[in-house]
Parts: C-alpha cells; sequence; structure tokens
C-alpha cells in the first residue's frame, strides 16, 4: 500500500508540473530585447481583454494593444499586471471602460487610450493611477467630463483630449485646476467656443496649451487666466477676432499661434501686451505690399529686432524690393514657406543680414538666379537655407553668390534638371547638401569643386547615369554620399577620387552589372556602410579572380540584397573574403542556387545576418556553412526552402538570440537543434507546415515548457495536416508509455488481485471446483461431436473441375485414386449430383459431404465460374471454419500476373500447399507422375493441415524458362 501512495504522489507531482507554462503568449509577443517586461498585443482578432492579458507574466512593464476589435475593458483587468508603467490600448474599438478597469495600477506612469470610440468616463475610472504623468484621450468621441475625473491623478503632467467633442471648457478647467504638476494641456479639433470659467484657474505649471480647430469666437477668460501660458495655439479658430485679446494677460507667453483665425495683426499688437518677437505671424492675412509695410512699421514700433519672423501661409505672391526693408532686424529665422513666391530674386527684398536661417519651402520658384551681381547685399551671417518642395528647374550659375557661409543647403524635392556647373560656386563652408528627388542626370567635374568642407551629399532619386572622372575630386570631408536610386551603370576609372573620408555609402537602385573594382582601393580604411541592394550584379562562377570587399576592414553594413531581375544567382565562395568586422549583412531575394559552405567563413564579427527568400526553391544548407557565426544574435532565414533544421548546420549560433524561421518547408523541427542555442529567447516558425504527429511530440512539449524561448504566436499555429487543429495541443497520448501511469495501474491490478483472490478461495471454493468440471464436460462433448462429423462424411473428396479437363479426371485422376489400390470414394459433378436439384445447392452439399476438396487448377478452371464459387466455397471452410479440406493440383505453370485477379485463390495459395501436375512435356514423366499420385494421396488421409513437403527441382519437372515469371521452383509445391 505503502508504494501505491508513493506512486499517487508521484503522478499528483509530475501532473503539476505540466501546469508552469513556457515563455509563449496567445496573443502578445515579448518585445525581443525587453527581458520579459514588454509586450505588443497588435492585429489579433480578439474582443476580448482577459483573453489578451490573461497570459502575460507579472514582470510586465509595457504593454501595447493596438488594433484589436476591442470594445470592452472590465472591471479588474490589469490587476495580474501590477508592474505595468506603459500601457497603451489605442486603435481599437473601446466604447465602454468599466469603473474598475484601471484598479491597483500604481505604478502606471503614461496611459493612451487615443482612437477609440469612448464617449463617457466613469469619475473613478482613473482613481487609483497615482503616478500616472501622461494621459492622451486623442480621438475619441467625449462630449463631457465630470469634473472629478482627475482627482486622484495628481502627478499628471501631459493632458491630451485633442478630437473630441468637448464643447464646455468651464469643466475642463474645473477638472484640471488642482493638478500642480501639469505642464501640457491639448483640446484642439474640439467644439469649444470660449475659455470662459467659474472661479478656477489654471494650474500655475501649465505652460503649455493648445486650443487650435476649435470653435472660439472671444476668449472670455479673466485678465490673469493664461498668465502662465507660455506656449499658446489658438490657430484655426476661424471666428476669433482681435478684439478677444483685450486686456488678456499674454506677458509671459513666448510663442503665439494665430493662423487662420479672425485676428487683424494691426489691430491685435495695438490690443495685447504680448511681446511681438513671440507672435507667429504666418497664416495671418499679411499678403500684399502694403500689408506688410504697415506691419513692418508698427512691429518696428514695438520692437528693435525680433529673433524669428514667420510670414508663412500668408499668400504672399511676390516680395520687391523693400518691401521688409521696415521691418525690424531679424536675428534668426525669417519663414516665408507657403506662400506663392515665383522668385527670392537673391533675398534683394531684405535689408536684414544678420538672419541665420531661411525658408522658401512650399512656393512656386522654377528657378534660382545667379546673384553675383554688382550691388548684391551679402548674407554673411545665414547658415541654413531651404528650398525644398518647390518647382525649380534650373539652378543658375552663382545661385548663392550672396549667401557665402551657408552650411546647409536644401534644394531636395524639386524638379532641378539644370544644374550649372558653377552653381555651387563659392560654398566654402557648405557641410550638408540635399539634391535628392530632382532630375539631374550629369555632374561635372566641377559641379562641386568650392565644396570643400562637404560632409554629406544626398543625390539619391535623380537620373544620374555615370559617374564621370574626377567629380568628387575635392570632397575630401565627405562622410555621407547617398547615390541611391539613380541610373548608374558604372564609374569612370577615377569617378571616386577623392573621397577619403567617406563612411556611408549608398548605391542602391541603380544599374550596376558588377561590383566596382575601386570600391575596394578607395575606400580602405573609412568605409563602414554600403548598400548595394537592387542593383543588377550578378555573378555567373562561384570562383572569382578577386574578393571585391577585401579591403574593407572597417566594413559593419552590407546590403546586397534584392539584384535585378535575377537575383546574385550564383553566391561567389570568396565574396566576402575580409570582412572581418562585418555586423550586418542583407542578402535577401536574390535567387542565389547553392550556399558554398566557406561562403561565410570570414564574417567572425557579424551579428545580424538576413538571407530571407535568399534562395532558390529548396535549399540543401551543407553542415558547416554557417560554423563561424558565433556572434551572430539575429538571424533571418524565412522563405528559404530549408527541409530540415538540424544541429549540424545551426549549432554554431552560440550567441543567438532571435531566430526567425517562418515560411520555410521542414514538416518538424529538431529539439535537439534549438536546445545547442544558449542564448535564444525569440523564435518566429509561423507558416512552417509542422506536422502534428508524434514526430513533433518533443517539440510541442519544448514549446509549451521551456521558460527562455518565445515562440511567436504558438497557440495559433495550425497543424499541417488539418488548419482547425492546433500545434500545442494536438493529442500525443499514443505517443509515449506513460511509465507513471502504466506503473500505476499495473501495481493496482496486482494489488486488487492479491487482494481478491484469498477472499474468493475462501468463499467460493465448492462453487469454482465445480463449476470447473461442468466446463471441462462440456469442451470434451463438442470435440467428440467434431470428430464424428469429419468420420460421417459420405465422400473422401469432392472435385472440383473444369469441363474442358474432363479428359484427364476421368483418365488420369480417377484410376490413381479410386482404383489402383487405393480406394477413395470421389464425388464428380457429372456422376454424383442429384438431379432436378438446383446446382449451388449441389455445391454446397458435395463440398461439406467431402473431407476434401480437390480443385483441378488450369487457365479455363480459373475463368469458370462454378469453379470460383467451388474454391470460394473451400476456402470458407479454410479460412473462417479453420477446417483444412482444399487440396490444389495445377494441370499446367500459371504465371503470378494470371493468378493476381484471382484474389481468393492467391491468398490460398499462400496458405497452402499445392501439387503441380508434371505433364507430358516433361523429360521424364512417368517417375515423377508417380511421386505426384503418391503425394495426393498421401494429402488426401491427412485429417489435417498438409505438411510441409521439401522437394527437389527434378521432382517439379520445371522449365528454366519458366522460372522467372512463373510461380518459381521454391513455391512449386510449398509457399513459405
Ligand atoms: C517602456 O516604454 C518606455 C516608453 O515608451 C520606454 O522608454 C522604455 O524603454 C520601455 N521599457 C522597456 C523595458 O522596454
Ligand atoms: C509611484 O511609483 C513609485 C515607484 O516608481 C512607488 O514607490 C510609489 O509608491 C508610487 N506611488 C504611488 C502613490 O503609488
Ligand atoms: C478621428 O480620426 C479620424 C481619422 O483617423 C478622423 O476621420 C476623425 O475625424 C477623428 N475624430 C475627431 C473627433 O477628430
Amino acid at each position: 500500500m505503502a508504494s501505491l501512495t508513493q506512486l499517487l504522489s508521484v503522478t499528483v507531482v509530475l501532473g503539476a508540473f505540466k501546469l508552469i507554462s513556457g515563455y509563449s503568449f496567445k496573443n502578445c509577443i515579448a518585445d525581443a530585447y525587453s527581458k520579459g517586461k514588454s509586450f505588443t498585443c497588435i492585429h489579433r482578432k480578439q474582443s476580448n481583454m482577459s483573453a489578451i492579458v490573461n497570459d502575460l507574466p507579472h514582470s510586465a512593464i509595457n504593454l501595447t494593444i493596438s488594433i484589436n476589435p476591442l470594445s470592452h475593458i472590465p472591471n479588474n483587468s490589469f490587476v495580474n499586471l501590477p508592474n505595468l508603467q506603459h500601457l497603451k490600448i489605442d486603435h481599437n474599438h473601446l466604447m465602454d471602460i468599466n469603473e474598475h478597469a484601471f484598479d491597483k495600477l500604481y505604478q502606471l506612469k503614461s496611459l493612451n487610450l487615443s482612437f477609440n470610440y469612448i464617449s463617457k468616463l466613469s469619475p473613478s475610472v482613473f482613481n487609483d493611477l497615482h503616478n500616472l504623468t501622461f494621459l492622451s484621450l486623442t480621438n475619441n468621441t467625449i462630449k463631457q467630463l465630470h469634473r472629478d475625473i482627475f482627482f486622484s491623478v495628481v502627478n499628471l503632467e501631459t493632458l491630451l483630449l485633442r478630437q473630441n467633442f468637448l464643447s464646455h471648457f468651464s469643466e475642463i478647467a474645473e477638472s484640471v485646476s488642482h493638478l500642480r504638476n501639469l505642464k501640457t494641456l491639448d483640446l484642439c479639433f474640439n467644439n469649444l467656443t470660449s475659455l470662459s470659467h467659474s472661479n478656477v484657474s489654471l494650474p500655475k505649471s501649465l505652460t503649455i496649451l493648445y486650443l487650435c480647430r476649435n470653435n472660439l469666437f472671444t476668449l472670455g477668460c479673466k485678465p490673469s487666466f493664461l498668465r502662465f501660458i507660455q506656449i499658446l495655439d489658438l490657430s484655426y479658430n476661424s471666428r476669433l477676432p482681435a478684439m478677444a485679446f483685450e486686456g488678456v494677460d499674454l506677458g509671459q507667453t513666448n510663442y503665439l499661434r494665430l493662423r487662420s483665425t479672425g485676428v487683424k495683426i494691426a489691430e491685435f499688437l495695438n490690443i495685447s501686451n504680448i511681446n511681438a518677437n513671440h507672435v507667429d505671424f504666418s497664416g495671418t492675412g499679411l499678403k500684399d505690399d502694403n500689408l506688410l509695410a504697415e506691419f513692418c512699421t508698427m512691429l518696428k514700433a514695438k520692437v528693435k529686432r525680433i529673433k524669428n519672423l514667420d510670414l508663412g501661409n500668408n499668400r504672399i505672391r511676390n516680395l520687391t524690393k523693400y518691401t521688409l526693408f521696415r521691418c525690424p532686424d531679424i536675428t534668426g529665422a525669417l519663414d516665408l514657406s507657403r506662400n506663392e513666391l515665383k522668385n527670392t530674386r537673391c533675398l534683394n527684398f531684405l535689408r536684414q543680414t544678420n538672419i541665420r536661417s531661411f525658408n522658401a519651402e512650399h512656393n512656386h520658384l522654377t528657378s534660382l538666379q545667379g546673384c553675383k551681381t554688382r550691388n548684391m547685399v551679402s548674407f554673411f551671417k545665414l547658415k541654413e537655407m531651404s528650398y525644398r518642395y518647390n518647382r525649380i528647374l534650373s539652378v543658375n550659375s552663382y545661385a548663392f553668390y550672396h549667401t557665402p557661409n551657408i552650411t546647409e543647403l536644401k534644394l531636395n524635392i524639386n524638379t532641378i534638371a539644370f544644374l550649372h556647373r558653377k552653381a555651387l560656386k563659392g560654398l566654402k563652408k557648405l557641410e550638408t547638401l540635399r539634391l535628392d528627388n530632382n532630375l539631374l542626370t550629369d555632374l561635372f567635374n566641377d559641379t562641386f569643386e568650392d565644396n570643400v568642407n562637404l560632409k554629406i551629399l544626398n543625390l539619391r532619386n535623380n537620373r544620374i547615369s555615370v559617374i564621370f572622372n574626377g567629380t568628387f575630386l575635392r570632397l575630401t570631408k565627405l562622410t555621407t554620399l547617398d547615390l541611391g536610386g539613380n541610373k548608374i551603370t558604372h564609374f569612370e576609372p577615377s569617378g571616386l577620387d577623392g573621397l577619403k573620408r567617406l563612411s556611408k555609402f549608398y548605391l542602391d537602385g541603380n544599374n550596376l552589372k558588377q561590383i566596382e573594382s575601386s570600391l575596394s582601393h578607395v575606400f580602405q580604411d573609412t568605409l563602414t556602410v554600403l548598400d548595394l541592394a537592387g542593383n543588377q550584379i550578378r555573378f555567373l562562377s562561384e570562383n572569382i579572380k578577386s574578393p571585391p570587399f577585401v579591403n574593407l576592414s572597417k566594413l559593419s553594413d552590407l546590403k546586397l540584397d534584392a539584384q535585378r531581375p535575377f537575383g546574385l544567382t550564383v553566391l561567389p565562395r570568396t565574396l566576402f573574403r575580409g570582412l572581418r568586422s562585418l555586423k550586418s549583412l542583407y542578402l535577401t531575394n536574390n535567387y542565389i542556387n547553392h550556399l558554398p559552405p566557406d561562403a561565410f567563413d570570414d564574417l567572425t564579427g557579424l551579428h545580424f545576418l538576413t538571407l530571407d527568400n535568399c534562395c532558390v526553391g529548396v535549399i540543401d544548407l551543407q553542415p558547416g556553412v554557417f560554423k563561424n557565426l558565433r556572434n551572430v544574435t539575429k538571424l533571418i532565414v524565412e522563405n528559404m526552402g530549408i527541409q530540415n533544421f538540424s544541429k549540424e548546420i545551426f549549432e554554431n549560433f552560440t550567441r543567438l538570440h532571435t531566430l526567425q524561421l517562418n515560411r520555410n518547408v521542414m514538416q518538424s523541427i529538431n529539439v535537439d537543434a534549438l536546445e545547442s542555442l544558449p542564448k535564444l529567447q525569440y523564435l518566429d516558425v509561423r507558416n512552417i507546415p509542422l506536422s502534428c504527429t508524434c514526430l513533433n511530440q518533443g517539440l510541442q512539449d519544448w514549446t509549451l515548457k521551456n521558460v527562455n524561448v518565445q515562440v511567436v504566436y504558438l497557440y495559433n499555429l495550425s497543424c499541417q495536416n488539418d488548419e482547425n487543429y492546433k500545434f500545442y495541443n494536438f493529442d500525443t497520448k499514443v505517443c509515449y508509455i506513460d511509465l507513471g501511469e502504466s506503473l500505476f495501474f499495473s501495481t493496482a491490478a496486482v494489488i486488487f488481485l492479491f487482494t481478491v483472490i484469498p477472499i474468493l478461495y475462501v468463499k467460493l471454493y465448492w462453487k469454482m471446483k465445480y463449476s470447473y468440471y461442468v466446463f471441462r464436460s462440456w469442451f470434451g462433448e463438442q470435440w467428440r461431436r467434431l470428430k464424428e462429423e469429419e468420420e460421417n462424411c459420405k465422400f473422401d473428396a469432392f472435385i472440383s473441375y473444369n469441363s474442358s479437363d474432363e479428359q484427364w479426371v476421368m483418365d488420369q485422376l480417377l484410376p490413381n485414386l479410386e482404383g489402383n489400390g487405393s480406394s477413395f470414394k470421389l464425388c464428380l459433378h457429372h456422376r454424383d449430383f442429384e438431379p432436378g436439384r438446383y446446382i449451388v445447392d449441389n455445391i454446397v452439399s458435395a463440398v461439406y459431404s467431402s473431407r476434401k476438396t480437390i480443385c483441378v487448377v488450369s487457365r479455363n478452371f480459373l475463368q469458370s465460374e462454378w469453379c470460383s464459387l467451388e474454391i470460394q466455397l473451400a476456402s470458407y471452410r479454410l479460412f473462417d471454419e479453420h477446417r483444412d479440406v482444399l487440396l490444389l493440383v495445377f494441370l499446367e505453370p500459371i504465371s503470378e500476373r494470371q493468378m493476381s485477379s484471382y484474389h481468393r485463390m492467391r491468398k490460398v495459395m499462400l496458405k497452402k500447399t499445392y501439387l503441380q501436375w508434371p505433364g507430358s512435356d516433361c523429360d521424364d514423366p512417368e517417375p515423377a507422375q508417380d511421386l505426384f499420385w503418391n503425394k495426393l494421396r498421401r494429402a488426401m488421409r491427412t485429417g489435417s493441415r498438409v505438411k510441409t513437403e521439401e522437394s527437389d527441382k527434378s521432382e517439379g519437372c520445371v522449365t528454366d524458362e519458366s522460372k522467372d515469371n512463373e510461380i518459381s521452383d521454391e513455391n512449386y509445391y510449398l509457399l513459405p
């Protein structure tokens, strides 16, 4: 009994172990390097909050639940996640949040509920969130806020209520008035009409107030209400007049936005006490010379100099000379973006030469004229200039001669087709030049002649096809050169000369057909990033003469993915020779047909490798191909046609943290191989045809129980054989005999018998003894009956034959069995069948009243319907009654093939011996035939099965050619 309890307790403990779950989650993914602290649950078709969060660990700190059909957060949804600090539940369908939904989230610092359909919030819903500093309710349908709703969130610093339907400012003011730490309040895109409020004030700490896109027609607040506000956005309140500011203290405000309001600037500047320096005049209708001149005069009367003058979005079409002359001195930025300027005329409308930044983005400029003329004012302090988003087609010579000190020039996103070779003349201090997204076709060897300090040159998305000799010769300080998205087919031999410090070189999306050999010697110790993706590089042989990157000892990032149109095709064995510093390598989408086993041997420093869809069809990875990649932490081998994830190939990834195996073709994954990756934490095996068979029993167990590796969406993986079944719970009971269970049951059975038998023995001794005798006498009776039946047979044998073989039966069989010393009684159908009776009945009674049935088998016999019935009956007795009545005599050799359609016959043959008639075509038929009759007689005498008879070839009399395709000699008399 002691052992039983022990066993029971062992079983219980085993059962308890099964409850410990692994490290995979139903609807969430633990962010890769967050150590189980950060979770993202996005795009799940899950409408139940608890189904999303209930398997997350206690340790969770960050949680993002986005784009789910969630409509409801029930009470106490997060009580099991007491350490949450950042909770984001955005872009769901939330309508309804229960009063105690966020209870116990004492550590929560930020809560983002934006982009939902929340219209009402219970006044106590945020009660436990004492540590909350950030709350976003952006884009919901909230109409009203309860005055106590923020009662407990006293640490709140940022409150975003943009894009709702709030219309009563006073209730908002009341609800936030006690928040001593509130800094930012965003109320843009609501339905507020004024700032009227009851007897409350805004917290002193509140310095940033956004009120854009409401319906304000007045401010209507107490004079001191906005006195602590530093940044005030009142834009897009089209009904708000200048009068609204009368008496309102904006003394502290250092940025006021008035775009698209009804405010008349001249009037406003007269009324308000705001420092004019701090007003953004963009979008205030200052569109023509007169208005601007008036404005400047007025402004200058207020301030001597202004830091930034924002005149964007004013529909200014033209700035004539002197328009801005009367404005105060500008020491910072002049913004003229989003106007309708056609020309900037070398900034001749400006006298303020102290500006540091000039912005004319989003205008209608079509060209930049030359500025090297006499009397031209120079802007020596100007550092930054932007002409993005215009329609500039040509940039003429000396276009920037008046701004010689600019360090950053943005000419991108235009239609520049003509950049005069002297256009950039004089820009000796230029460090960043953006020329991307234009229509440039040619760069001349003097285009960048003066730009000796250039560090970043962006020429992406132009139409450059050749880099001529000397183009970059003077750019010795350039570190980043972006030539991506052009049509470059080649570089002239010294096209890259001069780029002594180049570190990042982007050449993706060009038409290069080979890897330029100049790369390797020009950039020896400088290049760190090289992007060659999307070119037309292709190799024809695994053996190349000189490895193209061999000298790039600092290269850490190499992209070679997606070569057009056919991919790299062949991966040369020495392609990556020398790249010992390489950290990331991209080889995706390349139709490579074979990965040479030594291709990656030099990449000992590699951290990231993606081979996603690198290859053609089912790839045959050779052991050792990854042997030196011990430092790789992230490996993407998606869609590579991997059939076998084996230890020999992947075991050297000893630092591997993330493994993406999706979309491969293996039906199982070797657990040993996974366990040989000690640092693995993140495993993605989606879209692999994992079979739900005992083959994967170990894998299922491993995915569920190991506590280090997260298997992405494990609980959604389907079985390959049936989409409706899931991998994580397919039935594995049949796969193993549970040792504990069987020990338990066998021990239990033994104990049971030992207990019960003695009791029965004592109680029922006589009864059992009596029963035994009754059984014995019944069995003896049955036995005797069977014997008698056999003895009572009318015939010794029923002969089943086809009429075409009647001759042989009459001439050979009858004399040898009925006469000739042996006196068997045979039943022949023409002689012994009862006339007038159904032939079927006759056959049945003949088979059953004979001790044996001898079938005389010939080809004709096999085709005859009656014979088939006879053999069926006899074989029925053989197989089903276990009475051995059948004797087969083959009159002629019959091949297996001919036999195969007589299924039942074959089965009989396989089970029984049969005799072959030595025909007259035999060499010496006489002795063979004697032997045949002897054997047949012996067989007829036996009541039981015919003994297996060994026989010589000579006895069987077989001709050689019959051996192969006919029943072979060993089978002649017997079958195994
Ligand atoms: C959690 O989120 C915050 C804010 O987004 C971030 O600064 C922090 O690094 C995250 N923590 C973890 C463990 O990912
Ligand atoms: C706020 O969080 C800190 C730790 O981050 C914790 O010690 C403190 O108890 C929390 N405050 C409240 C009121 O729960
Ligand atoms: C919320 O955002 C959607 C688009 O994302 C917008 O169409 C809708 O107007 C926004 N709602 C409010 C109240 O602004």
